[in-house]
């Protein structure tokens, strides 16, 4: 397989805002092409990562989205893995340029939700679940995570306490995100006395509902020795896994078997343990799913990743610094953008560019993005060069 690079990773604020998913896609997409130091005509394929757009009655957006870059005949076609539509879109670019397919492709995260309410916004997502026999019952995320935390509560001990330092620790690398949704910073008492959206996950266990994207470019060797192009980030690994669409159907709810699976992939492909990263982004939608995440990752012993957060052993000081965007918690989580934000996340982390969140020496960053309870799962691993 050829060498591939991250040329360049651009993202709009998360939030709320007027934007539709086409603006926004239009707005991150230009702003990763500038930073890349090429021209549009350069891109030769799109994957466009977007779970709701018929929320916004616009399927599609490839074209559109072309088109306003001046290159309508460039291919592209929607990725679509629930909020891991934008880890997915990654995967299918890397596969593309590794094979030597293409040599230039961009990847385009988007999503617009802001303008639906809290119900028609839930069941939506819901749909990205097992609709039929979960969703459609009323179980929608925050009860299927809740779920899971109930489980690891029940397994390890794991602590209202422990999901509630996770929040705090999110908020505050939020804190210093002037692109993130919630800029400020929380106490554990504020957690605790949050309102309870699904026992025992409340107000501040919990990822809001965000518009926003990210753009990625990605580009093989060849077109970047062409072009004199500085090699900065190389993706070093991809994996990428399914798992059970359902929650219910599962022996082991403390687990997601497609995270396991996917940085397996991604670790043996970069060659590396997972002691050898310096950072992680990781999909914490709740903020039991972060300490699942970092137990999945091999980062901590199953039941151990709650008294690693309690000790601040996560902050970006620590000494395996997780969501330094401040994660889906605080940065947000505009669903198809939330993967390629991540990766947006790593190439600051890895050019030096994150100012007051910047993780000391940061060499490798994984990304880990999951859709839905696990049913799809994409891990990335990169190196500054
Ligand atoms: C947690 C949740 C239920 C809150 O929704 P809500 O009760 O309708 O909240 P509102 O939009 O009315 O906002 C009420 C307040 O809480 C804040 N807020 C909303 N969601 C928040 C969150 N997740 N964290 C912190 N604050 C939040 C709002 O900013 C607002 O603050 P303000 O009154 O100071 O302006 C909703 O954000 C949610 O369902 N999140 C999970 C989304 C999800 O399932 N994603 C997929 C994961 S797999």
């Amino acid at each position: 397989m050829n060498k591939v690079f991250l040329l360049s990773a651009a993202g709009t604020s998360y939030g709320k805002t007027d934007l539709t998913g086409r603006d926004l896609s239009m707005l991150a997409s230009k702003h990763a092409i500038e930073r890349a130091g090429i021209k549009s005509q350069d891109i030769q394929a799109a994957f466009i990562a977007n779970a709701f757009g018929m929320a916004e009655k616009q399927g599609h957006l490839g074209p559109l989205l072309m088109s306003s870059l001046g290159i309508p005949h460039a291919p592209s076609s929607t990725i679509e893995a629930a909020c891991c539509s934008g880890g997915s879109a990654i995967r299918e670019a890397y596969i593309n340029v590794a094979s030597g397919f293409y040599d230039v492709i961009l990847v385009a995260g988007t999503e617009k939700i802001s303008h639906l309410d809290t119900l028609t916004a839930t069941t939506y997502f819901s749909y990205g679940g097992d609709y039929c026999f979960e969703g459609n019952s009323g179980a929608s995320f925050p009860g299927l995570y809740a779920t899971m935390a109930r489980s690891h509560m029940h397994e390890y001990g794991t602590t209202e306490e422990e999901l509630a330092a996770v929040a705090v620790k999110n908020h505050d690398n939020g804190f210093l995100n002037d692109k993130a949704h919630f800029q400020k910073r929380i106490t554990i008492d504020d957690v605790l006395k949050s309102a309870v959206v699904a026992d025992p996950l409340k107000l501040y266990d919990s990822c809001p509902f965000s518009d926003g994207a990210a753009a990625a470019i990605i580009a093989s060797e060849e077109f970047m020795d062409k072009n004199n192009l500085q090699k900065r980030v190389s993706i070093k690994g991809s994996g990428r896994s399914g798992g059970s669409g359902s929650l219910h159907t599962r022996k082991d709810m403390t687990s997601l078997e497609s995270t396991i699976r996917a940085s397996r992939e991604a670790l043996k492909h970069a060659n590396i343990n997972i002691k050898d990263i310096d950072f992680a982004e990781v999909h914490d939608c709740f903020t039991i799913a972060e300490i699942i995440a970092m137990e999945d990752l091999g980062i901590f012993e199953k039941g151990e990743a709650g008294k690693a957060v309690v000790e601040g052993r996560t902050k970006i000081n620590g000494d395996i610094p997780i969501n330094p965007s401040g994660g889906l918690k605080s940065k947000g989580h505009p669903v198809g953008a939330t993967g390629v934000g991540q990766v947006v996340e790593v190439f600051e982390q890895l050019t030096r560019n994150s100012k007051k969140r910047q993780v000391e020496d940061a060499r490798i960053g994984l990304t880990h993005n999951v859709g839905a309870t696990g049913g799809s799962c994409a891990v990335h691993i990169f190196e500054g060069e």
